[in-house]
């Protein structure tokens, strides 16, 4: 069992701070003394979770697919932070409603570009950081869908596959240093994520997006603060793999005995799983 990791009162990194799990991270962490630097690309959203928060706060408009803009943001959260690193999050995530046989190429890349070169851009610009201090952990945001697949999902999956394969390989990579490597993988968790989605056909072929964010709000029932809750106590408690509700339980047990036959039992279960 590793040891455990307060994060209480370390500078903490939240990418996607505007919403959903982002914000309520960066609330969580900023009433427990942390000193927190975020992004988002959204202004609007990201100064009003700035404004909501007591504690010290750095914050910058960021597209976090864009490399050079990270890294300028990972050297100026530096000059700034006034306490060790504690936890970079690596979050904002986005994702498109389309069947891979029809895909719009430039939403594809869209997601891929946020959901995975994010992550990558992230945990380059701040890993350094972290060695040198010899202690934090990056935490990078997958999903379910970075365990099993999902129709009309394939790029979500595919960058959320792709952030989890190079967060396991970076985990082994840091073994004999204090600095870790977090994948999470939240299950249904209310925010904006389906509100946000480009959007072409669902996997029941639908063409209304409106139906997919109502069956959304109804299997999502995990809240963003919730997820923030899990997310820090499994950061603390020292986990590689943190997941998020008891759907994602469910899932990552049944990708485990089922790996190519999990989707005819999802299947079965709709409509009550049908969308995490
Ligand atoms: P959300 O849509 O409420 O928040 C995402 C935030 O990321 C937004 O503020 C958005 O403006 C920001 N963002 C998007 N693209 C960006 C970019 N290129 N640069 C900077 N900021 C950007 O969604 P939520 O749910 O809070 O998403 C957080 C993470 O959790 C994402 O990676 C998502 O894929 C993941 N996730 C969410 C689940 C859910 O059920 N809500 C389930 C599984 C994973």
């Amino acid at each position: 069992m590793a040891p455990s990791i307060s994060l209480a009162g370390k500078t903490c990194v939240v990418t996607g701070a505007g919403s959903g799990i982002g914000r309520a991270l960066a609330e969580r962490l900023s009433r427990q003394g942390c000193p927190v630097a975020i992004c988002d690309w959204n202004e609007d959203t990201l100064n009003e979770t700035a404004s909501g928060l007591d504690g010290e706060v750095f914050k910058r408009k960021l597209d976090v697919s864009d490399r050079h803009a990270q890294m300028a943001f990972a050297a100026d959260v530096r000059e700034w932070a006034p306490a060790p690193f504690g936890m970079v999050i690596n979050n904002a995530g986005v994702t498109v409603s389309q069947l891979a046989a029809q895909a719009a190429p430039e939403d594809d890349e869209w997601v891929m570009n946020v959901n995975f070169w994010g992550v990558v851009n992230g945990t380059r610009s701040f890993l350094p950081i972290l060695l040198e201090q010899d202690q934090g952990s990056i935490v990078n945001v997958s999903s379910v869908f970075g365990l099993v697949g999902w129709p009309a999902q394939s790029m979500y999956c595919a960058s959320k596959h792709a952030v989890r394969g190079y967060t396991e390989a970076l985990r082994h990579e840091l073994r004999g240093t204090n600095v870790r490597a977090v994948t999470v993988h939240p299950g249904g968790i209310k925010t904006n994520i389906v509100k946000n989605a480009r959007f072409h056909m669902d996997d029941l072929g639908r063409t209304d997006k409106a139906a997919l964010e109502r069956d959304f709000e109804s299997v999502a029932f995990t809240t963003p603060a919730k997820a923030a809750k899990t997310i820090q106590k499994g950061v603390e408690a020292g986990r590689g793999r943190v997941l998020i509700g008891a759907d994602a339980v469910g899932y990552a047990l049944l990708a485990r005995v089922m790996p190519v036959r999990y989707y005819e039992v999802l299947k079965r279960l709709e409509p009550i799983v049908r969308r995490t």
